[in-house]
């Protein structure tokens, strides 16, 4: 039997939607899943997760054999699951502290006990499809139990886990009421891998402090196993955006757009519905220019993606009303007869026709408060063939180490973030092509093939250490 890798993630790559009681397939947002969406398909691996709707009983197989023809193993996930171990412990626990925003964690005991419950649930049926020598690739916070549960019963299997969220500094991890279960989770995994350096920091910090671990260098130490923890900046799938832009349909989206927006500039936001995003922030630095810099009314516009998502977390559907209201503001105190500063869609797009907006924009502001990398900048650079456009980045984003020819701001200060258009709507052609070459550069060159490879590889040698030191 040929070995496999099984990716295991909380969603798959494709979720369910149901449309007039049938069930289709469409692309999940994130990430995660579009990162790694079109290199999972190799030999016999599969990925397993949750297919994103609550899918009665009745109806499990005649999903399960849909995404058969995929390679995809679906988990299925209760209302209550979904509601307890989803929408709770994993994003109203672990999304809001990972990612600095402390105040709207909610520490509920049945969200924990649900988490545990899922992440069993998750174990048994990795263990239903594991065959000995396959290799099992863990993603994100919402499985952060799940290499502790699979090792508790196959010591020998080899377990990756990678996390697209950033670990935070140990002072905000501590806040975390089972802090101490979720590590020794983590540390089932033969190797952890993260976006930045920091991360890789913020964990070990975490572990020695926790823990009776011991760490030496990115070594940790535990029940006799050695753990590699390393991190891997994650990169996209270049190759992909740089043709996409030459396709025709895109090419024809292109020339639609710009005809629509006649010689006025394009500043362009692409996120998910996100707090952790700083949507709102961003819209105020807009704000602020017009109030500024009149000279720019009817000059430019802010087109702006907001992906619909977790939508039934209280915190995400506060924030959609607030971005509502906000640019409901600005375009009714700011718009003329001919011209809208903002323009605001509140769903998701086909690629190409994302693809068309990252080719027309003059500028994409991408400015989190707190982000493991951003893929979404990366997109925009792969797209910019002929390396012109400006990037604004945060410096809270995993990709601001990497990308540093953006201009980088802090996203808190939204003075700062204004002076940064500014500067990108004037930048000269020459500056932004050698910001922009440099960038593409990177992007090409450390692409979602060459990560993979990379975890991969560095998981096959953490394994062989590991066996040398068992045979000493
Ligand atoms: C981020 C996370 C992913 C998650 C994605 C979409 O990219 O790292 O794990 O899948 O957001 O969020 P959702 O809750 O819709 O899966």
């Amino acid at each position: 039997m040929v070995n496999k890798t099984i990716i295991v993630s909380n969603r798959l790559p494709v979720k369910i939607v149901e449309s007039n009681g049938e069930y289709l397939l469409s692309p999940s947002e994130g990430g995660l899943a579009t990162g790694l969406g079109s290199v999972y398909k190799k030999g016999d691996n599969i990925w397993m997760g949750w297919p994103g709707i609550d899918v009665p009983e009745e109806r499990q197989q005649e999903v399960t054999e849909k995404l058969a023809e995929l390679n995809l193993i679906p988990v299925f996930l209760s209302p209550e699951e979904i509601n307890l171990y989803y929408e709770g412990f994993s994003n109203e626990v672990l999304w809001p502290v990972f990612h600095y925003m402390v105040t709207y964690a909610n520490f509920e005991q049945t969200y924990w006990d649900f988490y545990q419950i899922v992440n069993q649930k998750f174990k048994h049926t990795v263990i239903e499809h594991l065959n000995e020598g396959d290799t099992v690739w863990v993603h994100d916070y919402q499985l952060l139990l799940l290499p502790g549960l699979i090792r508790e019963e196959q010591s020998h299997v080899t377990i990756g886990f990678f996390q697209h969220i950033p670990f935070p500094s140990y002072e905000i991890f501590r806040l975390i009421p089972w802090r101490e279960d979720l590590v020794e989770g983590m540390f089932g995994a033969d190797l952890l891998g993260f976006h930045t350096f920091d991360d890789v920091r913020h964990f070990l910090s975490a572990a020695s402090r926790l823990t009776n671990a011991k760490i030496s260098d990115n070594v940790v130490t535990f029940k006799e196993r050695q753990i590699v923890v390393e991190s891997f900046p994650m990169g996209i799938d270049e190759a992909k955006f740089e043709s996409l832009v030459t396709e025709q349909a895109v090419v024809e989206q292109i020339a639609s757009l710009k005809e629509t927006m006649q010689d006025r500039k394009i500043v362009l936001t692409i996120d998910r519905l996100d707090y952790s995003k700083g949507i709102l922030q961003r819209l105020q630095a807009y704000e602020l220019l017009l109030q500024k810099h009149p000279e720019y009314i009817d000059d430019l516009s802010l087109y702006m993606i907001v992906v619909p998502s977790r939508d039934t977390v209280p915190q995400y559907k506060e924030l959609r009303d607030q971005i509502d209201q906000l640019v409901g503001n600005i375009n009714a105190t700011y718009r003329t007869l001919n011209w809208l500063p903002v323009h605001y869609f509140y769903r998701s797009f086909p690629i190409e026709f994302l693809s068309a907006l990252y080719a027309t924009a003059d500028v994409c502001l991408v400015t989190p408060m707190r982000d493991g990398m951003n893929l979404v900048s990366k997109e925009y650079v792969a797209t910019r063939i002929d390396n012109t456009g400006v990037l604004i980045l945060s410096e809270m984003a995993g990709a601001s180490k990497e990308l540093n020819d953006a201009l980088i701001v802090n996203p808190n200060n939204i003075g700062d973030v204004m002076r940064a258009i500014v500067q990108a709507l004037n930048m000269p052609v020459e500056e932004q092509i050698t910001r922009m070459s440099v960038m593409r550069g990177i992007v090409k060159k450390f692409d979602i093939h060459l990560w993979v490879k990379n975890f991969m590889d560095k998981l096959e040698e953490v394994k062989q250490l590991q066996e040398s030191l068992l045979t000493k």
